[in-house]
């Protein structure tokens, strides 16, 4: 099982160009961005998992998955409450929070042999709480009812780099977001190419901030920073 801390999206976040962005500039186009990279990853990750049993990346580390659930027992987020994982990868997120009693989990995501990957580790987990289905979360339209708790653990990182549209696509994330999160709903995202202000400037259109999460921090040049950012927003009318 591997962690990636770092930043896994090509560096683009280093903390010396960080300075230079505007809030809501593009990110350079990046293979990332496409569903290609990410189906051939998972052929090879779901390879690997048939082979010798190993889940493959855990995006921002095992502490980004314990920081949530942490927050969420904090919240009192009900065991029953309905929670979507958005682009959800080898499903893992969903292993852990299917360990802490939460029953009614679901996750998507655009890529087939993740999805397939996520369902080969869940079964062998023994979890049968959580259902995972493909879905393109930016064309979900009424694919999918409405949820209590959001989470995005680097899928919105990942849809920024689009190498064809990635303005559109930030766009139709948040139209998407909107329609699929119940109102008074939680949306948690943690990312490593996007900062605080920059996120809450995004998803300001129908969404407050309520709590940044704490996260290990750097030092470079003699200026303290973050490498990963985890926000916890409510959707508002
Ligand atoms: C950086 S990985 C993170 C995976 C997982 N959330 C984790 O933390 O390990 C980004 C994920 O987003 C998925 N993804 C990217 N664009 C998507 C979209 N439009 N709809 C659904 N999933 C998408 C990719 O297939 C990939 O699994």
């Amino acid at each position: 099982m591997e962690d990636s801390a770092e930043n896994a999206h090509g560096g683009v976040n280093s903390p010396d160009t960080e300075d230079h962005w505007c809030l809501d500039e593009e990110l350079p186009p990046s293979k990332l961005g496409t569903k290609e990279y990410w189906d051939s990853a998972y052929e090879k990750e779901l390879e690997t998992f048939k082979d010798i049993g190993d889940v493959g990346e855990i995006w921002f580390g095992e502490e980004s998955m314990t920081r949530v659930i942490k927050w969420m027992k904090k919240a009192k987020i009900p065991q029953n409450a309905s929670i979507l994982d958005i682009g959800t990868g080898n499903g893992v997120f969903l292993v852990a929070l299917a360990d802490q009693g939460y029953k009614n989990l679901t996750g998507i995501d655009y890529s087939a042999t993740s999805v397939e990957l996520a369902r080969n580790i869940l079964l062998a987990e023994g979890q049968t709480d959580a259902t995972v289905k493909k879905v393109d979360f930016i064309r979900c339209q009424s694919e999918l009812e409405s949820f209590d708790v959001c989470i995005d653990k680097g899928t919105f990182d990942a849809i920024s780099l689009n190498p064809d549209n990635a303005k559109e696509s930030k766009r139709l994330y948040v139209e998407s977001l909107k329609s699929v999160l119940k109102d008074k709903g939680f949306f948690v995202i943690t990312s490593c190419n996007w900062t605080k202000e920059q996120l809450v400037e995004r998803f300001k259109e129908g969404f407050e901030l309520l709590e940044e999460l704490p996260t290990p921090t750097f030092k470079f040049g003699g200026q303290t920073g973050s490498s990963v950012t985890a926000l916890i927003f409510r959707k508002v009318h």
